[in-house]
């Protein structure tokens, strides 16, 4: 079902998706056409890992951009998806974040009733009491239940769309995203634990950095400083050929030198050969994947994350909160049949990646440096020419910033600006 066309007044610079005008991050009617377009909009999204709900009667609550949704395992072993908001007056009718309830949810308003599927099962005071009050003879259960999502599953993640529009989601993935996703999901999982962080800043801030290639090896001084990542070892950015999703890899001990490397190297902060760690345990990688690749990220539009960062394996789901806050929600897991040995490491290197991570930390915080830096931009707009001038410059090196014109063409097309 399509919404009717809202449409922000936004002045795209003529450069098209080289620039982008600093009101796409800070504007409230860009907000709003963004919950329509994209997140109500005909494309996928992530809502759980078939991993958090194992039993029948299972349940986790989430959101879909601003709209907030309940997921269940249903008693017929189905996974179902439906809005979180009562079909009475819209309260929330899920109030827990899990759980197990195979008898379904009750809304604590007035207490209509829905069963894992979101079907509405029963209402109390339907028929109200002494010959007063109650709902109306023609009112029927059937036609009150939770809006369903639309559901499907890619090695064990869940996505939704709200969107009957919406292609398949093998469609929707294709070959770029599916490899990625199932790279790392190709075996039964265990869940290790979940953090969660508010980024003062607008969540594309938050998706950029993602895609941005470019930044890994300057921002991010720890995994240069210690050799785990730099910019002389071997690596590619690899985008679909709708520009959606992109994985981008690097793979440890590939170093290759060159007198311009060095020359930049000597002057960034990130490169300094004179600290070691006494404790080895936070970079100590072997190559599981038997590809090489000691960092595989894998990032799908609009605001989903799958990475690789060594031994750490996690989600990421990145939620609005308005223009200027985004929630960004970490999902770590290993193997069901990983060593006690192997769960320890991963557990160790959780300590570079997640809100408080010796790396991810560096990209929650220039976030907000971004929205402090666009304060009172006014008509202001970025420049993202690193790796050339349009979609097909760029090649596949982490040096370009070939996958943020890519997601900025993309996002105009949905949004219509
Ligand atoms: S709002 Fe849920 S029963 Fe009234
Ligand atoms: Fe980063």
């Amino acid at each position: 079902m399509s919404e009717p066309a809202t449409q922000a007044s936004l002045h795209w610079p003529d450069e098209g998706y080289r620039r982008v005008p600093y009101r796409v991050y800070t504007d409230a009617g860009v907000y709003a056409q963004e919950q329509a377009r994209l997140f109500r909009g005909p494309m996928w999204h992530y809502l759980a890992l078939t991993a958090e709900l194992p039993q029948a009667g299972d349940f986790k609550t989430t959101f879909v951009g601003d709209t907030p949704i309940i997921v269940t395992h249903g008693l017929d072993g189905q996974f179902n998806a439906f809005v979180n908001r009562c079909a009475h007056r819209g309260s929330l009718v899920c109030l827990e974040a899990n759980g197990n309830k195979p008898d379904g949810f009750t809304c604590v308003y007035h207490a209509w009733s829905y069963d894992l599927a979101g079907n509405m099962t029963s209402a109390a005071f339907r028929r109200g009491v002494r010959g007063q009050g109650g709902l109306p003879a023609d009112f029927d259960l059937r036609e009150h239940g939770l809006q369903r999502l639309r559901i499907g599953q890619c090695g064990g993640i869940l996505f939704g769309t709200l969107s009957d529009e919406a292609e398949s989601l093998e469609d929707y993935l294709g070959p770029v995203a599916t490899r990625g996703i199932l790279r790392a999901m190709n075996r039964p999982i265990k869940i290790l634990g979940y953090d969660s962080q508010i980024i003062p800043a607008n969540w594309k801030t938050y998706h950029e950095n993602t895609r941005d290639t470019f930044h890994a090896n300057i921002l991010h001084t720890f995994f240069g400083t210690f050799g785990a990542s730099r910019q002389s070892q071997e690596s590619a950015t690899i985008i679909d050929p709708q520009g959606r999703h992109l994985y981008v890899y690097t793979k440890r001990g590939t170093e290759v030198q060159s007198a311009d490397y060095d020359n930049a190297a000597a002057s960034l902060r990130s490169v300094n050969s004179d600290f070691t760690l006494n404790d080895h345990s936070v970079i100590d990688w072997t190559d599981e994947y038997g590809d090489g690749c000691s960092v595989f990220i894998t990032t799908m539009f609009p605001n989903f994350v799958i990475h690789q960062v060594q031994h750490s394996l996690g989600v990421r789901q990145l939620i609005p909160k308005g223009p200027d806050r985004c929630e960004l929600i970490y999902t770590y897991f290993g193997y069901a049949d990983d060593s006690e040995a192997m769960q320890a490491t991963r557990l160790a290197h959780i300590n570079a990646t997640g809100s408080a991570g010796l790396v991810s930390m560096e990209d929650g915080a220039v976030c907000e440096f971004v929205r402090q830096g666009i304060a009172g931009s006014g008509e202001a707009a970025s420049f993202i020419e690193m790796g050339g001038k349009d979609l097909a410059s760029g090649g596949d090196t982490k040096l370009s910033e070939k996958p943020l014109r890519h997601f900025w063409n993309v996002y105009r097309g949905y949004m219509d600006l």
